[in-house]
């Protein structure tokens, strides 16, 4: 037998051996999985008495233990990752969705309820595991959204949750996002991107990242603006004019990205800074 207390402290002293700043939180965070607890009840029911973790469960933990030892993400151990109010699938093959993407997702979340049509039209390019468009579904229930993802290993996830989270209320399409598809030319209200933008050369330091993301979600070129050119010209496409694009940048490219997009003709070009005042994000109006 093992005790919940006894696997908290010994799993967070391992994990933070292996270098993981979030070590006391992951191993709750996994115990909290494994007996289907939220981490206040954990802490409720650890603050009157430790309790015993039965044999399977506890060799289930230990085994989780030790892929997140090895740096494995916390997320593909557990299947699933929450963001904005939302938890959805994730795994080997599809990144997983950021704390900094749900503040950019607030900033179209923002946009899209000020559309005054029926039936708002959002594309989420680049969608992943699809985050960013079934959350925005969540939020704004007229709006119809539609990711376009191009790696098939992520896009697995990408239709999964879609069909799980917005079965009639948006579609995923496989494929490149310069071929999003021309009927909706001029029709969209709303085009949101977390491309990828790390430099080629800029290899990530965390393991979970350089190792488990895949190098499709990662990199976008020498000055990692490759992607974001594509997004930009499709958007223009896409948008009809005073529809909004939201961008999702790295804090070193604010400026770089506001010359892109005045330079492909866009107006009210806009860098928004988070919550540690970086240059995160872009906003255009078309
Ligand atoms: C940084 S990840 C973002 C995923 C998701 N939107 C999120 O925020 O969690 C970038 C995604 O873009 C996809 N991608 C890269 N190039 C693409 C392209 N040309 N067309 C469509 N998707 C692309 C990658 O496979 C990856 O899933």
């Amino acid at each position: 037998m093992t005790s919940v207390k006894a696997f908290l402290k010994q799993a967070t002293e391992r994990f933070e051996a292996a270098g993981i700043e979030s070590a006391e939180v992951d191993a709750e965070l996994l115990v909290c999985f494994l007996t289907e607890l939220n981490r206040g009840e954990l802490a409720a029911k650890l603050a009157v008495a430790d309790f015993e973790l039965n044999a399977e469960v506890a060799e289930r933990l230990e085994e989780f233990a030790i892929r997140r030892e090895a740096r494995e993400p916390l997320q593909h151990l557990t299947g699933e990752a929450h963001f904005r109010n939302i938890t959805i699938k994730v795994g080997k093959g599809v990144f997983v969705p950021r704390p900094e993407t749900e503040w950019v997702t607030g900033l179209a979340v923002d946009a899209v309820k000020l559309v005054a049509t029926a039936e708002p039209i959002v594309f989420d390019l680049c969608a992943g595991s699809g985050a960013i468009g079934l959350a925005i579904a969540s939020e704004v229930a007229n709006a119809r959204v539609i990711g376009i993802e191009k790696s098939p290993d992520a896009f697995a996830y990408t239709s999964a949750n879609y069909e799980l989270l917005a079965p009639n209320r948006g579609s995923a399409i496989l494929g490149d996002l310069s071929e999003a598809p021309h009927s909706f030319d001029g029709l969209v209200d709303v085009v949101i991107s977390n491309p990828p933008y790390i430099p080629d050369e800029m290899i990530p330091v965390y393991p979970e990242v350089a190792l488990h993301d895949p190098g499709l979600a990662l990199y976008g070129g020498n000055d990692g603006l490759d992607v974001v050119r594509v997004v930009s010209q499709t958007a223009k496409r896409l948008l009809h004019q005073g529809g909004t694009l939201v961008i999702e940048h790295a804090d070193m490219q604010g400026e770089a990205v506001r010359h892109l997009l005045l330079n492909d003709g866009w107006r009210q070009v806009r860098t928004h800074q988070d919550f540690n005042g970086r240059d995160r994000a872009a906003t255009a109006v078309r």
